[in-house]
């Protein structure tokens, strides 16, 4: 079964409760976007929001790390409540030890990968993550376009899983909505992130559809 991220940079800030209760029903993990201005052309959140996410729901959090030396950083994030930690890919020198670091402390340890990262630059760490965060746009802003080709890379993410026998989880961020869901999850996403798609949707009811129509990916693909 496919879950949900909802990611909180599309929603209306000023009133952030309001807007997780909002979506509270439908999602399985709030999607935090922390962004440094080095890594990417734009700046976001910080820990002070993890906290206060942490204080007006209990629903997991997945916290995406667009930074520049994310290893000073996983800590406090850590003990602030994430329950997911996504790492780019593109902005460690060690990331081995990176994803062991986080995963000692019992949070799940994901990379993300930017759309020009190809997956096999994942293949040495397969077995040590749990779960691929794929960049389905570049990162830096809500609503933006989603990349096609970004669905070839859920494929080979999918079969390379599968080949090494582990079960990985298969995140995509970036321009998902109601019209490209449903494939996403047939080519092997298990955890949607959704800001416009979610926030900015007339009837963002359309997620609860999705959910009780699909069944997930079958493993013939
Ligand atoms: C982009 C962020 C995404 C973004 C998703 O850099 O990592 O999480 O907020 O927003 P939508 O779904 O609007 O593309
Ligand atoms: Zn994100």
């Amino acid at each position: 079964m496919v879950k949900i991220s909802a990611s909180i940079l599309a929603c209306d800030l000023g009133n952030l409760e309001r807007e997780i209760k909002k979506v509270e029903h439908m999602v399985d993990f709030i999607h935090i976007d922390v962004m440094d201005g080095h890594f990417v052309p734009n700046i976001t959140f910080g820990v002070p929001i993890l906290s206060a996410v942490r204080r007006i729901t209990d629903i997991p959090i997945d916290v995406h790390l667009m930074i520049t030396n994310p290893e000073d950083f996983v800590d406090i994030f850590i003990e602030e409540g994430a329950d997911i930690i996504s790492v780019h890919f593109e902005t460690t020198f060690h990331l081995h030890r990176l994803i062991h670091r986080i995963k000692d402390k019992g949070v799940k340890a994901f990379v993300a990968l930017n759309p020009h990262t190809p997956p096999e630059m994942l293949s040495e760490v397969v077995t040590d993550i749990d779960g691929v965060l794929i960049m389905s746009v570049n990162p830096g802003f809500s609503g933006q376009r989603f990349i096609a080709r970004s669905i070839e890379k859920i494929r080979k993410v999918h079969s390379m899983s599968k080949d090494m026998g582990v079960d990985l989880e298969i995140m995509v961020d970036g321009g998902v909505n109601e019209q490209n869901a449903e494939i996403l999850v047939k080519n092997g996403a298990t955890i949607l992130v959704m800001g416009y798609g979610i926030f900015k949707s007339e009837n963002p009811e359309w997620i609860r559809n999705l959910l009780m129509d699909q069944k997930g990916i079958s493993d013939s693909h």
